[in-house]
């Protein structure tokens, strides 16, 4: 007599054995898996610093004054110069705050650096130049009488980035060419399009300079 057809598929099918026996494999070698990686974890943890959270007060070194200031971990340092300074410091920008514009722009330590994308903690061991920093109103730096002069700007958003920018670099390089200026600037924009009058003001900054 034919057996019934489940009871005979059971019995010639060894596919479904051993498909079932591979679940219990796999399931078992997962489960150690998990273990391992639990206790990684918790290793991981029980070795790794503790978050730092709430407010933390940290000392900036801006312009050559040390200044006290409580921030949150995550507050950049565009935000720390801006909105917690006490008084503020509004010379660098918050324009994209996206690390792509360049009206943020300060110094540390003597480099250009986007404030938008460094935390005030991370800057708090080192000094921070401003535009402010530059020159004053009575005694601007060649870079800023040079813009004053050519009319370096229209909107004046970029500007304190450009300013920056510049004056670092001819630190550097005291007798650029124009191409050199442009590569220079080319981490900062300016959304009203005035770069002819930026790369001559910066041109001119550089003679200035480099006659007296
Ligand atoms: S505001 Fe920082 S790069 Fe634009
Ligand atoms: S002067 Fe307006 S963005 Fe440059």
């Amino acid at each position: 007599m034919k057996k019934p057809h489940d009871e005979n598929t059971r019995k010639h099918d060894p596919s479904r054995r051993k498909f079932l026996k591979g679940v219990g494999i796999a399931g078992a070698g997962a489960a150690v898996a998990d273990k391992l990686w639990t206790e990684a974890q918790a290793e991981d943890q029980a070795n790794s610093p503790k978050p730092v959270s709430g407010n933390v007060k940290i000392s900036l070194d801006v312009n050559g004054q040390k200044r006290a200031v409580q921030v949150e971990p995550r507050t950049t340092l565009l935000n720390a110069l801006r909105n917690h300074l006490d008084p503020a410091i509004t010379g660098p920008k918050l324009v994209c705050d996206m690390g792509t514009c360049g009206a943020c722009t300060v110094l540390i330590d003597g480099k250009p650096a986007y404030s938008c994308l460094m935390l005030a903690v991370d800057a708090s061991n080192k000094k921070i130049t401003t535009v402010e920093g530059l020159g004053t109103p009575d005694k601007p730096n060649a870079v800023q009488s040079a813009f004053v002069e050519h009319d370096g700007l229209m909107c004046g958003f970029c500007t304190p980035g450009f300013i920056t920018t510049i004056s670092a670099y001819l630190n550097k390089n005291p007798n650029p060419s124009l191409g050199e200026v442009r590569e220079a600037c080319k981490g900062n924009f300016c959304r009203c399009g005035t770069y002819p009058r930026i790369f001559e003001a910066a041109l001119a900054a550089a003679k200035s300079s480099s006659n007296g």
